[in-house]
């Protein structure tokens, strides 16, 4: 294969038309923000170029790009036909982005507010996109499974193990009632990795003894109190610096890292340590997540996963996944296999540019329902994400943290559920000096 045919992956289309879609709501009405019941419609499938109407919960820089990514899917046609956020300036951004990019392809039905994405859920849409902070997925998921809706969601699926088991049970009602579910766990649709991880799973390297997985960089954005704010509002905002919005940035980010490994290694880890903390991370903005975690996570058969994350501007930065193996060594993340002595054995021919999973993962995703298919991601992303969590439980812990006491955890780390408006009370607060609660190795319980 040509690496231009490898990077324009085409997916192949069902060939059959069948008007499968039934047009069940009521369309609402145009121009305005607005809320209100429509028709829920049976379980959702498309065949072969019919239209698919697609949902967006969650209208920030991922869910905005991810919209844009269906748009741009081939074979058939996409609307965007609703669009939900808890902030109407979000929105309305995020409508005129798209509008400006697929005029005519996106429905100015909008809605507003904590309770939003049920609005959505209500009507005729046959895909969500879910690409809220993650504290609020596993709600989310629940819900769009139980309207019978197709998913894409946005990583990670939880932030707390309650949240995990909560999403791994929606994915099997998924499975049951034969609905798609896809995870913007994105590297799993880039070719280079699959082609890569395949050549491991044959034994490029041998036996995996030893990984690395990096993801330190300089730190993502910060949103400031504004005046006026409730404290809800403010930490939805700031959602990126709160433990039940984000799970902290080895959830958060780190994840992709550490689902590679998982991949690579067919499964979770069975138990992990690790130790991190707050250098940098002192001002009122900065919330409660550490600013560093390592992580040493132990896989079945002994192989070890060295986990490195870090949000400290001015180091040393990486984004990479490695694997030492009984026969030579792979940097997976530039899919390069070298033997024991340091040669070069392989290295994929693929040009495939950071990023183009995000692209794939939305072509993959309509070309399955197209054919009939439903592919179902929950499981792996949701035990990368408790994988991710189980890390946090150790660096926050500074305790051996096994994979059963943490998947089984009853610590719930808000109730999103109760949440409907944002003078609600937040599930945390600062204290008199405004600062969060921040884990003290040692001290802070996890489970
Ligand atoms: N796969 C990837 O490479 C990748 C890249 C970036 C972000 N993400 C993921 O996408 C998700 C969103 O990240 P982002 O960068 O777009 O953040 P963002 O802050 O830009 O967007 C989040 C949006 O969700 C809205 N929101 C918050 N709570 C909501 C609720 N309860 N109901 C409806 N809307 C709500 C916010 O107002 C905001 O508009 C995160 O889970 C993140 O990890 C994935």
């Amino acid at each position: 294969m040509s690496n231009q045919k490898k990077n324009d992956r085409m997916p192949t289309i069902g060939a059959s038309r069948r008007s499968f879609i039934k047009d069940t709501g009521r369309l609402l009405a145009g121009g305005a923000i607005v809320s209100g019941g429509l028709a829920i419609p049976g379980n959702a499938h498309a065949h072969g170029s019919d239209l698919i109407k697609v949902g967006l919960i969650g209208c920030g820089g991922r869910g905005t790009s991810a919209a844009d990514q269906a748009l741009n899917t081939y074979g058939g046609e996409v609307r965007i036909s609703a669009m939900a956020d808890v902030f109407e300036n979000n929105v309305q951004t995020a409508f005129r982005s798209l509008q400006g990019k697929h005029a005519g392809k996106v429905d100015n039905n909008r809605f507003v507010g904590l309770d939003a994405y049920s609005d959505i859920l209500k009507s005729d849409v046959d895909v969500v996109i879910l690409a809220t902070p993650p504290g609020f997925r596993p709600l989310h998921f629940e819900k769009a499974i139980e309207a019978g809706k197709h998913v894409f969601m946005e990583k990670p699926v939880a932030v707390d193990a309650p949240g995990v088991r909560r999403v791994l049970a929606a994915g099997k009602e998924a499975e049951r009632k034969g609905l798609a579910v896809q995870v913007g766990l994105q590297r799993h649709h880039e070719f280079r990795y699959q082609e890569c991880i395949a050549k491991l799973h044959d034994g490029a390297v041998g036996e995996p003894i030893f990984a690395r997985a990096y993801w330190n960089a300089g730190g993502v954005f910060k949103r400031p109190r504004r005046k006026g704010q409730t404290e809800l509002e403010y930490q939805i905002s700031n959602w990126y610096y709160f433990n039940w919005l984000s799970g902290d940035h080895i959830n958060e980010q780190h994840i992709h890292n550490i689902d590679v490994i998982n991949w690579v290694m067919n499964g979770h880890p069975l138990e992990a340590q690790g130790q991190g903390g707050r250098e940098v991370r002192k001002d009122a903005n900065s919330g409660q997540i550490f600013d560093h975690h390592m992580v040493e996570f132990a896989y079945h058969g002994g192989a070890r996963l060295l986990s490195q994350c870090r949000h400290i501007p001015g180091c040393w930065t990486e984004v990479a996944e490695h694997i030492h193996g009984t026969k030579g060594y792979c940097n997976i993340s530039d899919a390069k296999i070298f033997d024991l002595r340091g040669n070069l054995v392989w290295e994929s021919e693929t040009i495939e540019g950071n990023g183009k999973g995000w692209q794939q993962e939305q072509h993959d995703m309509f070309a399955s329902l197209r054919r009939g298919e439903t592919p179902n991601e929950t499981e792996y992303a949701a035990h990368s994400t408790m994988t991710a969590i189980m890390g946090r439980m150790a660096t926050y812990s500074g305790k051996i943290v096994k994979w059963h006491d943490a998947i089984n955890s009853d610590l719930l780390l808000a109730y999103t559920d109760s949440l409907h408006s944002l003078n609600d009370p937040a599930p945390l607060w600062p204290n008199e000096r405004g600062e969060y609660d921040v884990a003290i190795p040692g001290k802070t319980k996890v489970f």
